[in-house]
């Protein structure tokens, strides 16, 4: 192919990408088209200094932002070639597209694709009813798709040992203020097109709870609407933790999440245990694996929710001066 990508194809990728998950939906990214690619890159602007001083949560984010874009370009017909990070002067940049050879979307992509505008994180407690095998299988195999891989956490006993890291994590991670600052700082009591609004927070922590809450101030719980028993906690790694193998990461991540939402599951993520060295060692440690935990979910049947606010798509597009600004839905 010599022609390159248009202004439309890339607003129409970059509106499905925008549905990815990010770090107290900072939505840290940015789209532009540059010699007939798409160009995606971390904004500097939406880093978070005190929660994710080394830029992890933001590749993570781009890369799972970048899953989408891919999805959407193949279900038009228009799939892409990816290079991640391809120009070392300019490190902000995580990943270029440019036209494949046209073909039909594949019938995982089509389905994928459908999951991306139903997928939204699930912090309320789900039922109890257990995950079933052909369910986790497929998890596992999208986060293998993505080389990446994901290790289910089994049996009360692993299951508490994992929250005691995960609540350890937590502890750390609240005593700082300005983690705690900059967290308060997301929380939308009205509703915006960013940060995580308080009906999307999950309830108030209790004492009884296994797993910690990353504390998104939301409301308090009907009597006897415990967390389920033994979650269903999955923790996804990559072989490497270079900046690359966190992009990797960030794809895997939104390929399992959209698979766990075409599947009926429902999911939510509590990072923690990665954002804290000695927590992800010690975790590391306890799945006994090579390579580098990246994130973990908890993955099971949830009630019903509704998907989180998202920016415009034309604030996250760098389009050259004179292209039609308007929104075309
Ligand atoms: C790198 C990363 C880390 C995250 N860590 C947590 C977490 O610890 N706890 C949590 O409840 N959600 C976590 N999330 C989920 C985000 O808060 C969520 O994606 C964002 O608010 C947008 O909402 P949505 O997932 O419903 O679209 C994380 C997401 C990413 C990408």
């Amino acid at each position: 192919m010599t022609t390159g990508f248009t202004v439309e194809q890339l607003r129409a990728a970059a509106s499905d990408a925008v549905r990815a998950p990010s770090l107290h939906n900072s939505q840290p990214w940015r789209f532009r088209l540059r010699d007939g690619g798409i160009e995606l890159s971390v904004d500097p602007r939406r880093r978070l200094p005190a929660t994710d001083p080394s830029g992890w949560g933001a590749r993570i984010a781009c890369g799972a932002a970048l899953f989408n874009l891919r999805l959407s370009l193949a279900v038009a017909g228009t799939p892409a070639t990816v290079r991640l990070r391809p120009y070392p002067a300019e490190p902000d940049v995580v990943a270029r597209l440019v036209p494949d050879a046209p073909r039909p979307p594949t019938p995982t992509e089509q389905s994928l694709h459908a999951a991306i505008g139903r997928r939204f994180s699930n912090r309320a407690p789900f039922w109890p009813d257990p995950v079933p095998a052909d369910a986790r299988w497929r998890l596992g195999e999208a986060a293998r798709a993505e080389q990446c891989w994901l290790e289910l956490v089994i049996g009360t006993s692993a299951v508490n040992a994992f929250a005691e890291v995960a609540r350890s994590a937590h502890r750390v991670l609240e005593r700082d203020p300005a983690y705690v600052a900059e967290r308060n700082s997301w929380i939308r009591a009205e509703p915006t097109s960013d940060g995580v609004p308080a009906a999307s927070g999950g309830p108030q922590s209790e004492p009884q709870d296994l797993l910690p809450q990353r504390g998104f101030g939301g409301r308090n719980r009907a009597p006897g609407r415990d967390f389920e028993p033994e979650p269903l906690v999955a923790v996804l790694g990559s072989t490497g933790n270079t900046a690359t193998d966190q992009i990797i990461a960030g794809q895997a991540l939104q390929r399992v999440l959209l698979t766990a939402t075409d599947t009926g599951l429902a999911a939510s993520m509590l990072s923690q245990p990665i954002e804290v060295p000695g927590a992800r060692e010690a975790l590391r440690l306890s799945l006994g694996r090579f390579g580098t935990p990246q994130m973990v979910m908890r993955i099971g049947y949830g009630q019903p929710g509704a998907a989180t606010p998202r920016r415009p798509v034309n604030e996250v597009l760098d389009l050259p001066v004179g292209t039609d600004q308007r929104v075309v839905h």
